[in-house]
């Protein structure tokens, strides 16, 4: 059973047939679903999803680029929602340097609020890095009682291997199956088994051979075989230790 540790199901390229999609996925060995807010509202929705699907759980947080325009009261809002008991962690948080619309300052004074919420609940994050490598890993240096997951890592293997002496995991999108991958290739092979997870960032980022389509949760053995090819291991081993990865790492038992 494998475990799809980051998935949208609250973006609107699900509106026509989002309970079609959610319901046919336990039959196609997808057992468990996080789903991760990006704002207020979207970590709102992902509880929601969670109160209606046994499989999916949620995570609660304000992703970079919706840092802009917050409410005074924001990190409030994101604690008693952290409280709910299908929220199993603070998320996604982070820096985002791709995109130039949120100011730096302002990203990395929400990514440690949330960080510090994290370590104040004792609760695991996960971090979305884009192209913010050096500040990123920085910044969860700072909070050494907080544990979690690199989200889509992109990062290179030395840093890979900083995060995992940390205690963080690294978790991996379709991304890896395209030809032509070659960072993470490496990192994969780099770093052990029991600190990785798989995840489709759907509805984004669709594997090999769904390029271009809209990705859901179906697509990410895709990833499970990617890393059991890298590894010398098979698919059944891969899926089923990065499931239980998840597993500790969320908190979520059976
Ligand atoms: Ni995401």
């Amino acid at each position: 059973m494998l475990f799809d540790t980051h998935a949208h199901y609250y973006a609107e390229q699900f509106d026509p047939d989002r309970d079609e999609v959610l319901s046919a996925l336990p039959a196609a060995n997808v057992g468990l679903v996080l789903c991760p807010g990006c704002d207020l509202e979207s970590s709102r929705q992902s509880i929601a999803l969670a109160e209606q699907y046994p499989f999916l759980y949620a995570a609660a947080g304000v992703h970079p680029e919706d840092a802009l325009g917050l409410p005074d009261d924001w990190l409030e809002q994101v604690e008693a929602m952290t409280h709910h008991p299908k929220v199993k962690a603070v998320g996604e948080i982070g820096l985002d340097y791709y995109w130039q619309e949120v100011p730096r300052d302002l990203q990395k004074e929400v990514f440690r609020a949330q960080l510090a919420l994290a370590q104040r609940l004792d609760m695991p994050v996960i971090v979305h890095d884009r192209e913010a490598h050096g500040d990123s890993l920085a910044i969860v240096k700072e909070f050494p009682g907080v544990r979690g997951v690199f989200h889509c890592y992109s990062g290179s293997v030395e840093d890979a291997k900083t995060l995992i002496k940390l205690g963080w995991h690294l978790s991996f999108t379709g991304t890896i199956t395209f030809k032509n991958a070659r960072k993470a290739p490496e990192v994969i092979a780099a770093v052990p088994l029991d600190r990785i997870m798989v995840e489709t960032d759907a509805p984004y980022m669709a594997p090999t051979p769904y390029r271009g389509k809209r990705c859901d949760s179906r697509y990410v053995y895709r990833m499970a075989e990617t890393i059991a090819q890298i590894k010398g291991l098979t698919t059944q081993e891969v899926e089923e230790a990065t499931t239980e990865n998840g597993k500790r790492l969320f908190g979520i038992e059976d």
